[in-house]
């Protein structure tokens, strides 16, 4: 167990298998701020326990992907610190961000950015070299997309094309998932699967989980929701 800075315990979820039930803090905001042309958000605070799921609403252009970026070191925020393991996130160099954006956490972008012209067994290959993890095969069945593996991934319809880059990404089962309109593309029934995955990855493996949305069904589902509104986040009981 490590001590960080401000005093809280940080361990990984591995390290806490024996206590799932005990919630460790994997991620801590700490007054984020962010702006473009105008200030988006302010002093936001939010802590990712391990075993969280956490649900973004918000009315477009709010932030929502904005706060994902920063959360996920992909984006500094313009105030305020974000705490990760035992040091702030963005104090670290920027190959050490890499490696946790390649080994520690799994980013579900808004766009699939998937290898167009190679077949889904080809993007999820490389994939599995990058992450050096095997292909899961009963993940890809459970996610509705094991029959398309020869297909070329530019044939897919846009909901499986979102399948395999969430297959992709949770191949190399991240601490923590950032996930931005994980089911945007999907059906009822779909998006209802690939929440079962995400809500039964997170508990087996005391993760956490950040998933932006407009689908309240999909936050029903999250162990915690907020909508980001008036430039904070505020709690939302659905
Ligand atoms: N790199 C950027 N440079 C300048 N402005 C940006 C940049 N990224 C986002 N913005 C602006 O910040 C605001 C918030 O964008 P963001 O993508 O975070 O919203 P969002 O809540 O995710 O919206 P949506 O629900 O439509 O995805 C928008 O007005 C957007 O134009
Ligand atoms: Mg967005």
């Amino acid at each position: 167990m490590q001590t960080n800075q401000t005093g809280a315990s940080f361990i990984s979820p591995r390290e806490n298998s024996g206590k799932k039930s005990q919630k460790t803090p994997l991620l801590r905001a700490e007054n984020l701020s962010h702006a473009f042309d105008y200030l988006l958000y302010e002093d936001l605070n939010l802590t990712i326990n391990s075993g969280d799921s956490i649900a973004i609403l918000g009315v477009s252009g709010s932030g929502k992907s904005t706060l994902l970026h920063n959360l996920s070191t992909l984006l500094k925020p313009k105030k305020g610190k974000i705490l990760y393991k035992d040091r702030y996130l963005y104090d670290r160099k920027s190959q050490e961000l890499l490696d946790i954006r390649r080994n520690e956490f799994g980013i579900i972008f808004q766009q699939h950015y998937l290898f167009k012209g190679f077949s889904v067994k080809e993007n999820l290959d490389i994939s599995s070299i990058i992450a050096n993890k095997k292909i899961d095969f009963q993940l890809l069945e459970k996610l509705g997309i094991k029959d398309t593996l020869k297909q070329n991934v530019a044939d897919l319809s846009g909901g499986q094309q979102q399948r395999v880059s969430i297959a992709r990404v949770m191949m190399k089962r991240p601490r923590l998932v950032f996930a931005d309109e994980l089911t945007g593309n999907l059906d009822r029934e779909s998006a209802d699967s690939v929440m079962d995955v995400m809500i039964s990855y997170v508990r087996e493996e005391q993760a956490g989980l950040f998933v932006v949305t407009h689908d309240e069904e999909v936050a029903k589902r999250c162990s915690r929701i907020y909508r980001l509104h008036d430039k904070r986040l505020e709690p939302v009981a659905l």
